[in-house]
């Protein structure tokens, strides 16, 4: 796909879409960074990866033309009314990019967008923390995965070339739905367990928490199941407990929304879980008490 009439729109200055603008901008591809508010200054920022610090100068300008590439990297709870909002300065045929953690924001999201209006969902694996307004680090070298959400994308050749340049390695896959049911599965032990605990992810490695972490696991390969989304527990919770040792000096996202009282992801993982759940006539202890307590208790 050639990128020379794409006029390519990230949404928010969060960590993910300050890390795809970073990366855009090393690779000296243009973007706007859609703001909430219209900026008469471009935004400064350090830009740290792999020890190395890149001083970058990103473009907040609202485009003059209409945007063919909207990059939506917010949390799932935003998706609807970004959308809502950055809708209107896009082509009748763009390319539209969710990039969240959590489910459920999908069918909403379609029935958001134009008949020829392409969507998509990129899947990550790269972490960035956001230590001030300035300040962007790249914590995790990892990559993404994209795949098409409704019909008009899945006939359509996908907008490699960008998303690749910002957030790649860049695998293109035809069914993102598994995809996103195995980043549910770690998301939906690793985030509400670190959060209720508000320790680091390496903690979950410990024995003690291994009997609730086959809980959790077993129940959401029930739920799967019900979804054609076929998991072996032990594999999974294999899975859960390396992410967890790769990244144990991290903290989660929701840990993180948590201790400082941000609203957090939980609808669009366990929420999204319990829901499914309840539609396949099951019921999940494990996964229900956690729900509760993260609603019930404030953190330390
Ligand atoms: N950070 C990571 O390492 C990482 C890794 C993998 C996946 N993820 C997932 O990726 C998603 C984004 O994560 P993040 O850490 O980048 O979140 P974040 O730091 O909260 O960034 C989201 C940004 O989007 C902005 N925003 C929301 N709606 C907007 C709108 N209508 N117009 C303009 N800006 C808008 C928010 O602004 P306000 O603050 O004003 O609302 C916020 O700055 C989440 O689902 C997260 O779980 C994150």
């Amino acid at each position: 796909m050639s990128t020379a009439n794409t006029v390519t729109g990230i949404v928010g200055q969060g960590a993910i879409g300050l890390l795809a603008a970073s990366q855009l901008a090393l690779h000296q591809c243009p973007f706007h960074l859609l703001l909430r508010r219209q900026q008469h200054h471009n935004l400064v920022l350090n830009f740290r990866q792999q020890q190395q610090d890149f001083p970058l100068l990103l473009n907040c300008q609202r485009p003059q033309q209409l945007i063919t590439l909207l990059l939506l990297p917010v949390k799932a709870f935003s998706v609807q009314s970004a959308l809502q909002q950055w809708l209107p300065l896009c082509t009748a045929d763009a390319d539209i990019v969710l990039c969240h953690n959590g489910m459920g924001t999908l069918v909403a999201a379609q029935q958001q967008l134009q008949p020829g209006q392409k969507l998509w969902f990129a899947s990550t694996t790269h972490g960035a923390l956001k230590s001030g307004p300035h300040q962007l680090e790249h914590t995790g070298i990892g990559g993404t995965v994209l795949g098409p959400v409704n019909d008009i994308a899945r006939i359509t050749p996908a907008p490699f070339t960008l998303i690749n340049a910002a957030l790649g390695p860049l695998e293109v896959v035809s069914d993102i739905l598994p995809v996103l049911w195995q980043k549910l599965a770690i998301n939906a032990v690793i985030n509400p367990l670190t959060a209720l605990l508000m320790v680091k992810n390496g903690e979950l490695t410990k024995p003690q928490h291994r009997t609730q972490i086959d809980q959790l696991v077993a129940e959401f390969c029930q739920v799967a199941r019900t979804q054609g989304q076929q998991f072996d527990a032990h594999s999974l919770t294999q899975r859960v407990l390396a992410v967890a040792a790769n990244t144990a000096g991290n903290y989660s996202s929701m840990q993180q929304d948590r201790a400082l009282q941000r609203p957090d992801e939980l609808e669009f993982i366990t929420g999204f879980l319990l829901n499914a759940a309840a539609e396949a006539g099951l019921t999940l202890p494990a996964h229900q008490q956690l729900y509760r307590q993260l609603r019930e208790v404030k953190p330390a």
